[in-house]
C-alpha cells in the first residue's frame, strides 16, 4: 500500500488538551484512493514504563522530517510501516519521535490497510493476530468505570467547607461489569444502572453535588472509597441486576517511594496491610476484577495478592505498560493473570499485537483500554473485538469519547449476531 498523502493536526481531546489527529490518503495497486482518519488518546496517571509524548508543535516538527521516508513509499504489511517508525525513532522510550506521533501513524496505516483490503478494522486486527496466535472465540464485556476516584477528578474548593472533603477517593475507578456474554444487553443494563445510580447519588448527596470526573463516572462528597462501594452494592442488589463489581485501584498514585507504604484513606499502610485490605474488598464484593493494586514496580506483591484471591480477575497496568519485557517479567514472577492492552502506552499496532500474543501465549486476559483524555476515535473496540479480549474499558456509559467505543462494539456485535424482527 502506498500513502499518498498524510496531514497531521491538533485537535482537542476529551478533557481540552491538544491531541494529534492523522489524515491518510493511500492506495494500493491501480485500486481508487481511499482517506481515513487516526486520532490518538493521553494518559494522566501514566505509568514510567510508557513510551513518551510530543507536544503537538514538536509532534509536527518530526513529522516534517520523517515525512519523505513514508509518503511514496510501497509498503507491503503492518509490520514493515511500523518497524520504519521504529528505526527512525530509533529510542527505547520512543521519545525521538514521540509515542502519539509514531502510534497516530500506525493506526491510521491499519485502517488505510484495512479499508484498501475491504476488511472491517476488527477482521484486520484479528488476522494480524491470528498469524501469530490462536484467538479466544468470545466477544469482550465492557468495563463501565462508573464512579471515578484519584487523578481523573477535582474536587470542588467549596466541598472541604461543606463536607469536610478536600482529596478524591484513592481507588481511581468504580466499575460495573455485566454478568452476560451478551453485549448488547450488557450495554443496555449498564446503561440503565449508571443513569439509576446518577439518581440514587443525588437523593443522598443532592443534585448539585453530583459531578462527572475525567471518564464521565460520577464524583460525590464521599468519605471513604466503601461508602461508594456500598451505594454501588445496595443498588445493584435491590433491583438485581446482572452486574459485577470491579476496581482499578491505580495505586501508584497512592504509593510512597521512600519507604513503600501506600496512603489510603489517611492511614499508612504496608503492601502486606495492603493485601489484606483487597482481600477483605474482594469477598466482601465479590470483586470480578481489580486492577494495579500495588505500585508499578511491585512485581512480588501483586504476585502475594494473586494467590490469595484467585477468582478475582487481576489486572496488570502501570505495572507492565503493554510493554513486552514487563509482562515476560509479569508473567515470570506469576504478578497477575490478566493484562490491560492500551496502544499509546507502546506506541505501535504491531508491538500491541506481540503483547497480546505473548498474553495469550501464557493463559493470561486481555483488557483493552482507552485513556482518561480521549478523542472520539473507536480503533480501541475494534482490537477489543478483533483479538478477542475478555474486556473493553471505555469509562461510563456515558459522553461522545467514552459511548464511541461501546457503540462501535455494539455496531460489531450486532453484525455476529443479528437480533431478527425487532
Ligand atoms: P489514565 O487512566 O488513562 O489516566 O492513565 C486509566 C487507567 O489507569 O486505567
Ligand atoms: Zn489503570
Amino acid at each position: 500500500m502506498i500513502l499518498s498523502e498524510t496531514k497531521i493536526v491538533a485537535i482537542k481531546d476529551s478533557r481540552g488538551s491538544q491531541t494529534l489527529e492523522a489524515h491518510i490518503t493511500a492506495h494500493e495497486g491501480d485500486s481508487k484512493e481511499i482517506s481515513v482518519v487516526a486520532s490518538v488518546p493521553a494518559g494522566k496517571s501514566t505509568g514510567i514504563h510508557e513510551v513518551k509524548s510530543l507536544s503537538p508543535a514538536l509532534a509536527f516538527e518530526q513529522f516534517e522530517k520523517i515525512k519523505r521516508n513514508i509518503i511514496g513509499v510501497n509498503f507491503h504489511d503492518q509490520q514493515e510501516f511500523d518497524a520504519l517508525l521504529i528505526a527512525l525513532d530509533g529510542s527505547l522510550d520512543k521519545h525521538v519521535l514521540g509515542g502519539n506521533l509514531i502510534l497516530v501513524l500506525s493506526e491510521g496505516f491499519a485502517r488505510a490497510f484495512a479499508a484498501t483490503r475491504d476488511l472491517g478494522l476488527n477482521q484486520y486486527l484479528h488476522q494480524l493476530l491470528g498469524s501469530k496466535h490462536k484467538i479466544p472465540d468470545r466477544f469482550p464485556r465492557p468495563l463501565f468505570n462508573i464512579i471515578n476516584g484519584g487523578a481523573h477528578v477535582t474536587i470542588p474548593s467549596d466541598w472541604d467547607k461543606k463536607f469536610g472533603v478536600s482529596k478524591s477517593l484513592d481507588i481511581q475507578e468504580f466499575q460495573v461489569v455485566p454478568a452476560t456474554d451478551d453485549f448488547a444487553l450488557g450495554l443496555s443494563v449498564g446503561k440503565e444502572f449508571y443513569s439509576k445510580l446518577g439518581y440514587e447519588l443525588g437523593k443522598i448527596y443532592g443534585a448539585e453535588n453530583v459531578i462527572l470526573g475525567d471518564e464521565a463516572g460520577y464524583v460525590c462528597p464521599f468519605k471513604t472509597n466503601e461508602e461508594a462501594l456500598e451505594i454501588i452494592q445496595e443498588l445493584i442488589n435491590r433491583y438485581l441486576y446482572p452486574l459485577k463489581i470491579g476496581l482499578d485501584a491505580a495505586a501508584s498514585q497512592f504509593h510512597n517511594d521512600a519507604d513503600d507504604s501506600y496512603m489510603i484513606e489517611g492511614a499508612e499502610r504496608t503492601p502486606e496491610e495492603l493485601t489484606m485490605l483487597y482481600y477483605d474488598l474482594a469477598h466482601a464484593y465479590e470483586l470480578i476484577s481489580l486492577e494495579d493494586p500495588f505500585n508499578e514496580e511491585a512485581f512480588d506483591d501483586f504476585a502475594g495478592l494473586q494467590e490469595k484471591i484467585p477468582k478475582t480477575i487481576l489486572i496488570t497496568d502501570d505495572l507492565t505498560t503493554t510493554n513486552p519485557e514487563r509482562l515476560s517479567k509479569a508473567i515470570s514472577k506469576k504478578s497477575a493473570n490478566a493484562i490491560l492492552i492500551k496502544p499509546n502506552q507502546i506506541g505501535t499496532i504491531t508491538e500491541t499485537i506481540d503483547v497480546i500474543s505473548m498474553a495469550y501465549e501464557n493463559g493470561w486476559k486481555t483488557i483493552v483500554s482507552h485513556r482518561s483524555g480521549e478523542t472520539k476515535d473507536d480503533f480501541i473496540a475494534d482490537l477489543a473485538v478483533g483479538v478477542g479480549a475478555w474486556g473493553l474499558k471505555s469509562g461510563a456509559p456515558a459522553t461522545e469519547y467514552r459511548m464511541a467505543k461501546y457503540s462501535r462494539a455494539l455496531d460489531l456485535w450486532q453484525k455476529i449476531n443479528p437480533s431478527g424482527p425487532f
